[in-house]
Order: structure tokens, then C-alpha cells, then sequence
């Protein structure tokens, strides 16, 4: 292992729809960049072709910057972390080239980092925030990835528990989508859900055995009772928009909460920690928070920046790899599937 002498290490990350950059320090975070494609909102969801186009465009500013606001030079880098996988692979390819090319030309280490693993391990950054203690349950919530993980070590992660079809991100986008709210519909439906009553309308929760989820099926309730309500009412989603995203928020929220539940009182940790772009939602927030006090569980929550994709997340993952010396090779290539 080696010790102490501080490294920097820059970060990219594009595996969807942000182009980012992050600058780590050891694991504190001196920079974190990220370029927003707002190409996708006028289809409602993520344009592959059109990520990928926006990514060669975003990726030298976005890197430019990370660097400048860093405060440091290229040639003050230690190692370049990149996010391998898993997720779009046109997009992958345009992160996963640049680092290659960059580590090549710096003569500097290149290290391979697990997108999911990013979202969990991000709770190592040092920003004030106590480091959760092992084993601790990782609750990955996304618009790609619903996961339950038991995290026995850093890079010793197992899943428990995941989404059998659509995850609890998209089905917000979804949901969303029919309410007539723009892409990407979370922010939106977690925003209006406060002015809401969660109860107003009730939706089932699937019954799935395990600590699997399903979120297709309530998609489709959704969609079908929307549907036939607008068919006796044109105004109906206007109506009683705000009351409509509490219920629906409610429910989203419910059936992974479920199985969290369900998860702890199987696997006996009380240690949670949640990440990805759901994670910033309040309703959720919230509810961990009122369960850990009621429980006696400790629940870890990211700060907003650290939710959704960036690349500090990478970043803290290249820290812990570049500490083993844990170095990835060039032959590695983008892969759009890769387990946890
Ligand atoms: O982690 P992320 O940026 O990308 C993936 O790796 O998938 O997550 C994006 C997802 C989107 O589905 C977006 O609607 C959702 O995170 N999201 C939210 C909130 N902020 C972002 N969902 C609910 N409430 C929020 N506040
Ligand atoms: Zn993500």
C-alpha cells in the first residue's frame, strides 16, 4: 500500500447523459465538474447517439475546468480514474478513450472504476459527513439501478436485492412523463409532492418474493388510471397534479422501503447508506431518516452534488483503487453490463 503522500486524481465520468470531471485530493473533493445534457428533455429520456455526440463536445471544457478550479496543473496528477461501466456504450466509449489517452500521454496510472460501485463508495468523501462502518447496507437508487448491496469491505460488495424490470428512477421519469412534467421528471414530482396529500389516490404495492422489486406494473397502473380518469375529466391531472405526485412519490418510495426493511431485519445490519440520483429525493430522505430514529438505525445520506452522476463519486473509487494500486490496463475495454 502506499502511504501518506498526498495524490491527485482527476475523474471523468459519462456512462448516461452528464459529461463530468472531478479533481480528488486523497478523498477530499477540490474540484467537481459536470456539463448537463439538456438535448434530451425535448424526447422525454436519454438519446444515445445524441449523449454520445454531446459528450465529445463537453469532454475537454469540462476537463479544462475540473483542473482549474482543482487550483492544479495536468502534470500534478497522480492517476486518472474513469468510469468503465456499466451504462450507455457510446457514451462509455468517449470517457473511457479520453482517459486512456490522457493517462498515456501523462505517463500515469489509469484505473478502472465500477459505475455502481461509485454511488456507494461516495460516502467515503471526505466532506464532514461520518465514513459508514462495515458491513453496511448500499441502497442504490437510480434512473438505470435499483439495488439493495451488502457491503462487506470497499471492494467487497454483494447484491441482495434489485429491480426486476424497470428501476424506481425511471418509473419517477415515467410517471412523470404522463403528468406532462419535463425529463428528467424526479426533481419535478418531488417538488410538487410537497404541496400534495400522499394519500389522495392509492396504489398497489407489487408483491414480490425476496428482496426484489418491480416497478413496471405500478408504471402501468399509473398510466391506466390516468387514462381513465382524463377520459371523464380533460382537467383532471391539473386538477390534482400536486396531490397526484405525493401518491405516486408515496408508493415509489413504499415498495423499495419495504425491502429495506425487509433486508435489514434479514441480514441484521443497521447501517444504511443510499446513493444515486433518488437519493436526493426528499420524500425519501426523510423517510430514512423518521425509520433511523424510530429503529435505532444509522442511516448515511449524500449531500445533493454526490446524488446524482458525477465524478467525484469516481473519483473517491480511483483513490481507494490508486491506494492498492489497484491500476486497470489499456486493453480494458467500455462495457455497457457490469455487475457490482
Ligand atoms: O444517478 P443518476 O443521475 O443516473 C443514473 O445513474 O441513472 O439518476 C438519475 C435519476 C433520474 O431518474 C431522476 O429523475 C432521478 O434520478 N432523480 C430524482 C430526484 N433527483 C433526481 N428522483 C426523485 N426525486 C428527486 N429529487
Ligand atoms: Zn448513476
Amino acid at each position: 500500500m502506499i502511504e501518506q503522500k498526498p495524490c491527485y486524481i482527476l475523474a471523468i465520468e459519462s456512462s448516461c447523459d452528464d459529461t463530468a470531471a472531478a479533481v480528488l485530493k486523497n478523498d477530499i473533493v477540490l474540484s467537481n465538474s459536470i456539463a448537463n445534457q439538456s438535448i434530451h428533455e425535448a424526447y422525454g429520456g436519454v438519446v444515445p447517439e445524441l449523449a454520445s455526440r454531446a459528450h465529445q463536445q463537453n469532454i475537454v471544457p469540462v476537463v479544462d475546468q475540473a483542473i482549474k478550479k482543482a487550483g492544479i496543473s495536468k502534470q500534478d496528477l497522480s492517476a486518472i480514474a474513469y468510469t468503465r461501466g456499466p451504462g450507455l456504450l457510446g457514451s462509455l466509449l468517449v470517457g473511457t478513450s479520453f482517459a486512456k489517452s490522457l493517462s498515456m500521454g501523462l505517463s500515469i496510472p489509469l484505473i478502472e472504476v465500477n459505475h455502481l460501485q461509485g454511488h456507494l463508495l461516495s460516502h467515503f468523501i471526505d466532506d464532514g459527513n461520518p465514513n459508514p462502518q462495515f458491513p453496511f447496507l448500499g441502497i442504490t437508487v437510480s434512473g438505470g439501478h435499483t439495488q439493495i448491496v451488502k457491503v462487506t469491505n470497499h471492494f467487497d460488495m454483494e447484491e441482495i436485492g434489485r429491480t426486476l424490470d424497470d428501476a424506481i428512477g425511471e418509473a419517477f421519469d415515467k410517471c412523470g412523463k404522463v403528468l406532462g412534467l419535463g425529463y428528467p421528471a424526479g426533481p419535478h414530482i418531488d417538488r410538487l409532492a410537497k404541496e400534495g396529500n400522499a394519500k389522495a389516490f392509492h396504489f398497489p404495492i407489487p408483491k414480490v418474493s425476496g428482496l426484489d422489486v418491480s416497478y413496471s406494473g405500478f408504471k402501468t397502473a399509473v398510466i391506466n388510471f390516468l387514462h381513465k380518469n382524463t377520459q371523464k375529466n380533460d382537467a383532471f391531472i391539473k386538477e390534482n397534479l400536486a396531490d397526484l405526485c405525493a401518491s405516486i412519490q408515496h408508493t415509489l418510495i413504499e415498495i423499495i422501503f419495504t425491502k429495506i426493511t425487509k433486508a435489514v431485519e434479514l441480514t441484521g445490519i443497521t447501517e444504511i447508506a443510499i446513493g444515486g440520483g433518488v437519493s436526493a429525493n426528499s420524500g425519501l430522505r426523510n423517510k430514512l431518516q423518521e425509520t433511523a430514529k424510530e429503529n435505532g438505525w444509522t442511516v448515511h445520506i449524500p449531500p445533493f452534488a454526490f446524488t446524482t452522476d458525477n465524478a467525484a463519486m469516481i473519483g473517491i473509487v480511483g483513490y481507494l483503487k490508486y491506494r492498492q494500486e489497484s491500476y486497470g490496463t489499456l486493453d480494458q475495454s467500455a462495457t455497457a453490463r457490469l455487475p457490482i
